[in-house]
């Protein structure tokens, strides 16, 4: 009888590479996870060190491999690239992993892969779309992590100033996920109250929020100046979309998805919110945005759009 296991393949075994590999290894999330690396010995000790952690958690065929695992697998996560240094922008770093995602993409590819592709290299929004032109798959089927770490963050720093779990915090961080990114208050609630009113209510002023928003727009940087890189936020934030994807969820989660049309946007991969679930991006959950926000989904938008085509050119 053969029986047909969840696959996840990571191509990527750097600092997200592995806190992601953890993450997946404790959650319980794919039955079968291989791992790529350009270093295989690294992959082979990271497996080896990954399986002893099965033995507490859960039962998981997990293996270093080369492209030809790709193939079968549900999913391939594309964390591979250069990674930001003190001070350097998200988007400083495209040329070198433009040219890392292509070579990458194109060995997936030649192994017959036909699944869906999440994206968290940077900057991810323009290598999000550059692996959907170069891989050809429907643009449901490749998925950015866009602002979902940025919306994490956001919703971590609410739950401090209003006391209460960060999952009861329900805010997004939308547009490129880097420097020109931005919150949307007019969307958030907390415990399903708005939050412009419950910030009214606790007198918490507009000029607080904006401050929030500046933070967890600098939040990478922060982390970067004192350890080097940032993991395990994107690491969790990308397990949850593989298992919303892989469980058929229909979550709402904020990704990098591709515009046709939402927010007066086309031909760009940027920060929103969708649906995700087994098909990939069900659909692309458009958020009412309102003066500042529309204009900043514009701005955002524009920035991303220049660097993605000087880019791919
Ligand atoms: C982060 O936001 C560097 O994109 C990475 O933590």
């Amino acid at each position: 009888m053969s029986i047909s296991r969840q696959k996840v393949v990571l191509v990527g075994d750097g600092a997200v590479g592995s806190a992601y590999a953890f993450a997946m290894v404790q959650q319980g999330i794919a039955e079968e996870f291989a791992i790529i690396n350009h270093t295989h010995e690294k992959a082979v000790g990271d497996v080896l060190d990954l399986e002893d952690a099965t033995a507490y958690t859960h039962n998981k065929k997990i293996y270093a491999a080369g492209y030809d695992t790709c193939k079968d697998a549900d999913i391939v996560v594309l964390t591979a690239g250069a990674a930001q240094k003190p001070g350097e922008s998200r988007l400083e770093l495209v040329s070198r992993n433009l040219k890392i995602t292509k070579d990458i993409v194109d060995q997936v590819m030649a192994s017959g892969f036909d699944g869906i592709f999440l994206v968290a290299a940077n900057p991810v929004d323009i290598l999000t779309y550059a692996t959907q032109k170069f891989s050809g798959l429907p643009e449901k089927r490749v998925i950015g992590s866009g602002t979902s770490l940025d919306s994490a963050r956001l919703q971590v720093a609410l739950s401090k100033v209003f006391d209460v779990h960060p999952s009861n915090v329900i805010a997004y961080m939308l547009g490129e996920h880097g420097d020109t990114e931005f919150a949307s208050f007019n969307n958030a609630t907390i415990g399903g109250v708005p939050l412009l009113s419950l910030a009214e209510f606790n007198n918490v002023p507009m000029d607080q929020l904006k401050k929030i928003e500046d933070e967890v727009r600098h939040k990478a940087y922060e982390i970067i100046n004192r350890k080097g890189a940032t993991y395990y936020g994107v690491a969790t934030s990308l397990a949850r979309i593989t298992r919303a994807i892989l469980r058929d969820d229909d979550e709402i989660l904020p990704v990098s998805a591709p515009m046709n049309g939402e927010y007066g946007l086309n031909d760009i991969y940027i920060g929103t919110t969708a649906v995700i679930n087994r098909t990939g991006i069900c659909e692309v959950f458009e958020l009412p945005l309102f003066d500042e926000e529309a204009k900043s989904m514009a701005h955002s938008a524009a920035v991303l759009k220049e660097i993605t085509d000087n880019g791919m050119k």
